[in-house]
């Protein structure tokens, strides 16, 4: 009987293994102002790879042995989820810290002196923390990389990352795209971040928020330097029907000062069926989620809601970002 040798799963030109000159070995990844179009295609090409393996195997052991802290001060379901799955999935494991309260946080533990002692039992470091710059601090302490799972309102690179290669994937290229984002684009990393990355691209962006909420200057100023073209707006009608990409966020009622505050806003967006409606048929609405009634559950069936799949681009993501910056990519 004739038997066929099964070709190996991994691309000629990208094989997995060590490659320790390779960019990312060894770095942290605080912000996607870190990033070129060079290191997206890179770490987009990774991702395929990933994307490939899963889909044929499942669970592979290009990080066997590794081990990875996931150290959460802030609540999260999916980074943290999705951080250890793509942990697990490479084959290596996870000491999880979600609930600091019951860690030496509690006791008044610095978060210099929590991450030095992490790092002596793992081989990177997956933070997230309500002060902007923690990641900073933090990795200016690590010997071993930081990944900035969300710093407060800062950023929160991974998401942005995983939600252009959303974009790309689900709309071919995010070149020349004209980008809406709403809901609380004031204390909302992602569109912090998400916005940044895309100023790579030669995108429009829209910012639909009320007043109170609407993107910081200093992100507008620092995408209009960079040439972006930006406008704000207070309702989404206007610019609905030219929109590529919806990007939809909830208002973040953590960071409001008061519950009257976050209640005088909270409600203003809802993504239904009639504004669908008015929408292109090749565009997408995304969501970093946890979505609190901002897109309407009756959109979900509609193929532009590409929320769900946008957390499986997510686990591809991280899983090439944890093998680069472990030298293994
Ligand atoms: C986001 C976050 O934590 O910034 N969630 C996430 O990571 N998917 C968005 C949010 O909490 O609204």
């Amino acid at each position: 009987m004739l038997t066929t040798t099964q070709a190996p799963p991994t691309s000629a030109h990208l094989p997995f293994g060590d490659q320790r000159n390779a960019p990312f070995y060894g770095k942290d990844i605080l912000s996607v102002n870190q990033f070129s179009r060079e290191d997206l295609n890179y770490i987009y090409e990774v991702a395929h790879e990933m994307r490939e393996m899963v889909t044929r195997v499942g669970t592979f052991d290009l990080l066997k042995g590794k081990i990875l802290a996931n150290l959460f001060y802030e609540p999260s379901t999916r980074t943290s989820s999705s951080f250890t799955a793509a942990m697990e999935r490479l084959g290596g494991s996870v000491i999880p810290i979600n609930e600091v309260r019951y860690s030496s946080v509690s006791k008044g533990e610095s978060l210099p002196d929590t991450v030095r002692s992490l790092e002596c039992y793992a081989d990177v470091i997956v933070l997230r923390h309500p002060e902007v710059g923690a990641s900073a601090l933090a990795a200016k302490y690590a010997r071993k990389p930081i990944i900035n799972a969300g710093d407060g309102v800062g950023e929160h690179p991974t998401q942005a990352l995983l939600d252009l290669f959303t974009i790309i994937e689900e709309l071919g290229s995010a070149d020349g795209l004209t980008v809406t984002m709403l809901g609380d684009l004031k204390n909302g990393r992602t569109v912090h971040s998400l916005s940044r990355l895309l100023s790579l691209f030669g995108v429009k962006l829209n910012y639909v928020a009320p007043e109170v909420l609407q993107m910081p200057q200093e992100i507008i100023s620092e995408l209009a330097d960079k040439g972006v073209h930006q406008h704000a707006y207070t309702e989404l009608d206007p610019v609905i029907a030219n929109t590529d990409v919806l990007y939809v966020t909830r208002v973040q009622k953590e960071r409001f000062a008061s519950e009257a505050d976050y209640d005088a806003v909270k409600s203003l967006y809802v993504i239904d069926a009639q504004i669908m409606a008015k929408a292109k048929q090749n565009m997408i609405v995304m969501h970093p989620l946890p979505r609190v009634g901002e897109i309407a559950e009756e959109v979900d069936a509609d193929p532009r809601a590409a929320y769900f799949r946008q957390m499986e681009y997510g686990l591809y993501t991280r899983m090439a970002l944890l093998a680069m910056v472990l030298g293994k990519a």
